[in-house]
Order: C-alpha cells, then structure tokens, then sequence
C-alpha cells in the first residue's frame, strides 16, 4: 500500500473555466479527505522550480508561463494509496485520450492546459505539498 497523502492543483484554465465546484466534487465521490486547500497565483519563480523536474523539456517554457499566468487551487489529499488512486481519478496527461468520466476528460482543454496537476509518487507529493503548505494548515 502505498502513502496516505498526494498533491494536486487546479490549472488557470480550469480555475477561470469554474471547473473547480464539479473537480473537488470528484475528489469527494473518489473517498479522498481534503487536509488543505487554497486559492493562490505561481509567479513565474515559482512555477520553474515546481516543474524544475522538467526543465530540460522543449514544453518547460509553455508550462511555466501558463502555469503562472492565472490563479490555481492548490490542495493536500488523503486516502490509502492516494498518489495512485488519484492518478486513476484524473485520466492520462492528454485530456484527449483520458478515459470518459475522468477530471481531465470532463475539464481538460489540450495536453498542458489539463485541468489538474497530481502528484506522481509518494516522495513528490511530499514535496509538492510542502512547497504550498505547512504542517499547521493541515487538517
Ligand atoms: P502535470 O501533471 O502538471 O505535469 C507536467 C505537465 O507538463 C503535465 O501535467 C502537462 O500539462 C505538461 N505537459 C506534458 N507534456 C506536454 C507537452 N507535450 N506539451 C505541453 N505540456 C506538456
């Protein structure tokens, strides 16, 4: 089993596209816990060193400026094997080959603009979540 915990966000597009009331719904009817959630804006900064991971990409630049460029919805889930489980409840990457029924198929727009970021593996949830939260706003 893997850990209790994953990261995930709300895109800008998504975010401006009021898909935020129909994803936390999912992430209720999915059985995940929201131990933190906020509204925020990444500066540029801030997004190259979230996704420092894929800087070496051709896409890095497209990430970073669209992932700054509007507010986000920054959360904490929990659930036993959340990192995966929340993996299944997203859909691949590109919204266009997200199974039906998925948050990317139901909010994605194009293989950036995806509607949601989750975290891949239970070491960068951690630090995924520890960029946007501290422990006391866990809860
Ligand atoms: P995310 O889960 O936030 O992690 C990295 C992001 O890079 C990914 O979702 C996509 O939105 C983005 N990404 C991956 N591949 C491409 C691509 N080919 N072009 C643009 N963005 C991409």
């Amino acid at each position: 089993m893997s850990g209790k915990r994953t990261f995930t966000m709300i895109k800008p597009t998504a975010y401006k596209n009021n898909c935020t009331g129909q994803i936390i719904q999912k992430i209720y009817e999915g059985g995940f816990h929201i131990a933190a959630m906020k509204i925020t804006k990444l500066s540029k900064k801030d997004a190259e060193k979230f996704y420092e991971i894929h800087a070496e990409r051709p896409f890095y630049g497209e990430l970073v400026d669209f992932m700054s460029s509007g507010p986000i919805v920054a959360a904490i889930l929990e659930k036993e094997n959340a990192v995966e489980d929340y993996r299944k409840l997203i859909g691949a990457t590109n919204p266009a080959e997200a199974e039906k029924g998925t948050v990317r198929a139901m909010c994605g727009t194009s293989i950036g603009e995806n509607a949601v970021h989750g975290s891949d593996s239970d070491d960068n949830a951690k630090i995924e979540g520890d960029f946007f939260f501290s422990e006391r706003e866990l809860h």
